[in-house]
């Protein structure tokens, strides 16, 4: 098989790229381990920026996301038993974040190629790649029903995430590696259950973090810190409730709503970027190039930012022949992350507990959150990284 752009992994970095490509005139074929089911149901992120919901809308995905995605124009901090809202609308000249379920993202993404012609071929394996160093055809070699097939394509983009293939496969001594990992991981549950809040609750609290926030006006999702080597088994549902309700306890009786757990996840928190994001032919975008913490809800976004930079470059490759941004590619991704990185590191500090800070650390914590909440300049610099920095 032949391609222009063959692309590995159909998360929402994948994706977006293939469509992107597409509405340039540019053809790509993307492959997936995992089925079209698996991708299309896995629970993970929620918020979606307006640069990301912008562009969903801009390139013709964005019809279910209008109509069943959620604007909110703030958020709430909650510490010390009070609650102190973060107003995005009043601070950022009327942005606002939309909550939309990154695996409806996923479905729209790959209705949209699909419904174009496009190639999405799902349950792969043994997925490897090659001669991407510019001396030969990049060629993508995998497993499909049993059979060996490959994809000869110009670039290859790795958008499989972090654990992929592509960016191990890139020579030793390329590619250097900066990372941070924390000493929680966060308890993830969906309960069928209004929402106990119109907005976001960011809560800190002395047992650790938790947020609440939800996927529908029927559908809460929450969170709580937890230690990074726990199992899912020691949280029973009732557990859950209990610390929920601890973490989120007000001075005015705010109350959680419980419903059934539909489904429920521990995730690992890491700070993590490879520099540069591009080898020859070869090119990160996403979960494969960076991770960041959750607390800052950017992981998603971080992706679509990058794909959009690359579809650019390659767009200008095939019209000009100019290979000018896709030499930047990597230069032009990174100011952003770097940005990023920091904006997720600093909520993530902010907001849990850390087991060695001593009496001092956690004061100087909520000195910093009653700073945030009672300064006009720190709220507006919160808010501006929350409804996104400039995509490029
Ligand atoms: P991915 O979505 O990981 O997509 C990569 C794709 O490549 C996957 O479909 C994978 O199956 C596929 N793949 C992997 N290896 C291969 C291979 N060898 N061959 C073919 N295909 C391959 N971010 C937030 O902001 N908030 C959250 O609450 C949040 N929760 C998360 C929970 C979990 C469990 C995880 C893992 C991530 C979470 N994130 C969250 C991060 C966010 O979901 C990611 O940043 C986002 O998915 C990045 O998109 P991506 O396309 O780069 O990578
Ligand atoms: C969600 C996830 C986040 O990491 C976050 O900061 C806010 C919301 C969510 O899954 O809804």
């Amino acid at each position: 098989m032949r391609t222009q752009v063959g692309i590995v992994g159909a998360g929402p970095a994948g994706l977006m790229l293939s469509h992107l490509l597409h509405l340039s005139g540019i053809e790509s074929v993307v492959i997936e381990n995992r089925s079209r089911q698996y991708v299309q149901e896995r629970v993970r992120a929620g918020v979606l920026e307006q640069g990301s919901v912008d562009l969903m809308i801009e390139t013709g995905v964005g019809e279910r996301l209008k109509r069943q995605g959620l604007v909110h124009h703030g958020v709430e901090l909650r510490f010390n038993g009070r609650g102190h809202r973060i107003d995005f609308a009043d601070l950022t000249g009327g942005k606002g974040i939309t909550i939309y379920a990154q695996h409806e993202v996923v479905k729209d993404l790959t209705d949209a190629r699909l419904a174009a012609g496009g190639q999405v071929i799902f349950e792969v394996d043994n997925v490897s790649v090659h001669d991407f160093d510019g001396s030969a055809t990049p060629t993508i070699r995998f497993r499909k029903d049993g059979a060996a097939r490959q994809i000869e394509c110009d670039f290859i983009a790795g958008c499989d995430g972090f654990h992929g293939i592509c960016r191990p496969t890139i020579p030793e001594g390329v590619l250097t590696a900066f990372e941070r990992v924390y000493p929680f991981a966060w308890l993830g549950i969906l309960a069928e259950v209004a929402p106990s809040s119109d907005e976001l609750i960011y809560a800190n609290h002395e047992r650790g973090f938790a947020l609440h926030s939800m996927r529908s006006p029927q559908l809460t999702r929450l969170y709580l810190q937890c230690a990074p080597d726990e199992c899912i088994e020691e949280w029973p549902d009732a557990r859950i409730w209990e610390e929920l309700h601890r973490r989120f306890a007000t001075q005015v009786g705010w109350k959680l709503h419980e419903g059934p757990i539909v489904q429920k996840g521990i995730t690992e928190m890491r700070s993590f970027v490879v520099e540069p994001m591009q080898y020859g032919n070869l090119f990160l975008a996403g979960d494969a190039a960076h991770i960041v913490p959750p607390t800052g809800a950017k992981g998603l976004n971080l992706a679509v930012a990058d794909v959009r930079v690359l579809a650019r470059a390659l767009a200008e490759f095939y019209s000009s022949r100019s290979r000018d941004l896709l030499e930047r590619y990597s230069e032009t991704c990174l100011r952003r992350v770097w940005k990023v990185q920091r904006f997720s590191w600093w909520m993530t500090s902010m907001l849990h507990r850390f087991e060695d800070d001593n009496a001092f650390d956690r004061r100087r914590q909520l000195a910093e959150l009653d700073y945030v909440t009672s300064s006009r300049a720190a709220s507006q610099s919160l808010a501006e990284n929350y409804v996104g920095l400039p995509m490029e």
